[in-house]
């Protein structure tokens, strides 16, 4: 069984329009050569132009989604073939991961990856780019017969029986929040089965992903085999 982890409304994109004739968006862009239109939306360099854009706090973390990714690719379970990463963005555009394949450890080099990813579009190749919204991703790309959600809002669940339960199934499907704070939207709550709460406490989205596919591991015996 392949588990199918989804990085859902991550704050992943390209400086928007509004703000590309900002001054911090102006001296980034200077200082990388680069046209602002094809640079990652990125807080830490562009906090000051970011208070004018709507749900401003839940955009321009794209560090947080290379942690979480490579939480991901790092695992047995991805070197094996048996988990497949998507991360799609508060933009309903979807990163799709080819097994197996190796993500740049280095920030500055997965931002330059993601920049020419989201602005190239390939519709081939280790690391495909397509549009889709959380339902066309879940139900038609994917197929899932069964999805979780995270969130500090589910139900307190046990994550070694639910990972039972979802190796159990032919597509298991399990949606991670991409995003700094806040609660997944109404249309990615209705995509779940279930809503899963696995610690009292907030976690980062990495540290979550690394638990929930290490138990999918756990399932599946195949630790050390
Ligand atoms: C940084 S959090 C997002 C915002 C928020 N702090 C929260 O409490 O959910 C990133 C994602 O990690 C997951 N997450 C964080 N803490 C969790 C918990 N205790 N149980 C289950 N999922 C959690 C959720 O999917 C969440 O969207």
């Amino acid at each position: 069984v392949t588990l199918h982890l989804v990085l859902a409304e991550s704050a992943l994109e390209l400086v928007p329009q509004e703000i590309r004739n900002t001054p911090a968006v102006r001296s980034d862009s200077r200082r990388r050569g680069t046209d602002p239109s094809e640079i990652i939306l990125d807080r830490s360099l562009h906090h000051s132009s970011m208070p004018r854009l709507s749900h401003g706090e839940r955009r321009g973390r794209p560090d947080l989604v290379h942690e979480a990714v490579l939480s991901a690719t790092g695992t047995p379970l991805f070197m094996n073939g048996k988990l497949k990463v998507y991360v799609h963005t508060n933009q309903n555009l979807v990163l799709q991961i080819e097994e197996k394949t190796r993500i740049p450890k280095s920030y500055n080099r997965f931002r330059g990856l993601a920049e020419q990813l989201l602005t190239e579009r390939p519709k081939s190749g280790l690391v495909k780019v397509y549009d889709a919204d959380i339902t066309k991703l879940v139900k038609k790309v994917i197929g899932a017969d069964r999805v979780v959600g995270m969130s500090t809002q589910g139900a307190p669940t046990d994550l070694g029986e639910l990972s039972k339960e979802l190796t159990a199934t032919r597509r298991p499907c399990v949606l991670v929040g991409g995003f700094p704070r806040g609660h997944f939207d109404p249309a990615v709550l209705r995509m779940t089965d279930r809503l899963v709460r696995i610690s009292p406490m907030p976690l980062e989205a990495h540290v979550v992903v690394a638990r929930v596919v290490y138990e999918v591991e756990k399932a599946t015996n195949r630790i050390n085999d």
